[in-house]
């Protein structure tokens, strides 16, 4: 029996009544009152109850199917997937952890915090507190302490040729809240859409619908965003991830970057740069931020959680100068700011070189585990490919069309390996071919190759198909 839902819709909300629908059947199997199996109503069914048009529910049930939250089978309709709690966290942090230790998490989002740089971080906040007065105890700009926006805006002119000045930078509670800030920003400055990579990351396009935007899918392929398609779009803004495409990889090529900012020119528009693991790109495949070609269209945003850890909720965003006024508004009505005693441990650990040494170690580290993958893939995955030019903490890959994702992402999870098909990761549910996504970068070297292994053994069950070269190992 199908379950009747009992679901509202706010015709006066600015967030499309899919969104709505969507996150309202998603909480819903969050707080466990929707539970595993359980049956919905169909598209049609749905919608006559809610008095919405059946698209809105086929693009509500589609998206959710893509999250791993249902499942959609012929002949049964839908229904809640049997992992769907296990497997979801909240917006920005989708891949929230695994309690148990057997298990190997391989989704994205996660951070090796076994290379958080302990001491030296203990170090720079005790020379911080030493030294602390009045001023840096006391309640600071929202934006941040002028001292760390300093000695930040240099950093980031020097490593990624950021063109800003410290009245023009905020610092945050990590992307997620800059991110916040610059939808309602752009909401009030007339915007109602927003464009995102597809694909992209499932976890911001909810932050971008709760701030009243809707975000539009804009297709993505080897030199990373389509400006073609973006313009085609219609709309006047876009998110996208030019140093390292999230999660195929792809770097932004130079030829793109500048039709990019002649876009934004051409529709008196904006461009938001999410930066956030360009520390991972290797210095060969590495351009200067897309900020640098046009600080008064893009805006950048940068975050520690990714090359530090999550925990310290630190991130920055450059703003063109015509959007800092309505940007600081926002923030002042949302918080007093971070923690100034972490925003000046971080500024520390910038001036003494410190973040630098921890980045050039990172970096070399997450190379070294890339080429692992990449070297696993060709000798343990027949009929798998690997697009080149990849550089995030992540590897995407293309599975034979004879091989589903959703068979092999639980075939993994058999194995105790929890992994995410591409499937996920897309706005529009086309035919687009399979294809697996592997965060290498959250997991130290050996737990990455445990996991690999199981991951061959997953494709060897779905698949049948013997492994290139002999022995088990990776
Ligand atoms: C696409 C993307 N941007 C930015 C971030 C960083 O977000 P935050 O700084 O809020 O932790 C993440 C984290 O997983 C991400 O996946």
């Amino acid at each position: 029996m199908a379950q009747h839902l009992n679901l509202s819709i706010d015709r006066d909300s600015r967030e499309t009544l899919a969104a709505q629908l969507r996150s309202a059947v998603r909480r819903q199997i969050e707080q466990g009152t929707l539970r595993p199996g359980a049956r919905l109503p169909s598209s049609r069914q749905l919608a006559a109850d809610l008095g919405v048009s059946r698209s809105v529910a086929v693009e509500a049930y589609e998206q959710l199917c893509a999250e791993g939250y249902l499942i959609s089978r012929r002949g049964s309709g839908t229904l809640v997937a049997a992992a769907a709690r296990a497997e979801i966290g909240s917006a920005l942090t989708p891949d929230e952890r695994t309690a148990s230790a057997e298990v190997v998490d391989l989704r994205t989002g996660g951070s090796d915090v076994s290379t958080f740089p302990r001491q030296d971080w203990v170090r720079c906040l005790s020379s911080v507190v030493s030294s602390a007065g009045r001023r840096e105890l006391g309640y600071g700009p929202p934006s941040g302490l002028p001292a760390a926006r300093h000695t930040l805006v240099g950093y980031l002119g020097r490593v990624r040729a950021v063109r800003t000045r410290p009245e023009h930078l905020m610092i945050t509670s990590g992307f997620a809240q800059g991110l916040a800030i610059l939808c309602r920003v752009l909401r009030d400055a007339g915007h109602d859409r927003l464009g995102v990579e597809d694909p992209g990351h499932p976890g911001e396009w909810e932050f971008i619908a709760e701030a009243g935007l809707r975000p539009v899918g804009i297709p993505v392929d080897g030199d990373g965003i389509r400006v073609d398609d973006l313009a085609a779009s219609g709309v006047r803004a876009v998110l996208t991830t030019p140093a390292s495409q999230f999660p195929t990889g792809a770097v932004l090529s130079a030829g793109r970057r500048k039709q990019l900012v002649a876009w934004a020119a051409a529709v008196d528009g904006y461009i938001i740069e999410d930066d956030f693991n360009a520390g991972f790109v290797a210095p060969a495949q590495r351009m200067p931020a897309l900020q640098s070609l046009a600080p008064d269209r893009v805006v950048y945003a940068g975050s520690a959680s990714k090359v530090l850890a999550p925990a310290l909720r630190l991130g920055w965003v450059a703003t063109p100068p015509a959007l800092t006024g309505p940007a600081e508004r926002i923030r002042a009505g949302w918080d007093i700011g971070c923690s100034g005693l972490e925003q000046l441990t971080f500024a520390r650990m910038i001036d003494i070189g410190a973040f630098d040494r921890h980045l050039r170690r990172l970096r070399a580290e997450i190379q070294e585990r890339r080429q692992a993958v990449h070297h696993f893939v060709n000798r343990r995955l027949p009929g798998v490919t690997m697009p080149g030019g990849q550089s995030g903490p992540q590897t995407h890959l293309y599975l034979p069309r004879d091989c589903t994702e959703q068979a092999l992402v639980q075939a993994a999870r058999r194995h105790s390996v929890l992994v995410r098909g591409g499937r996920y990761y897309a706005v529009h549910q086309d035919d687009r071919p399979p294809a697996l996504v592997i965060g290498h970068a959250g997991l130290p070297g050996a737990t990455l190759n445990r996991g690999l292994a199981a991951i061959a053994a997953a494709y060897r069950d779905v698949t049948a198909r013997p492994p290139n070269g002999g022995g088990d190992r990776l």
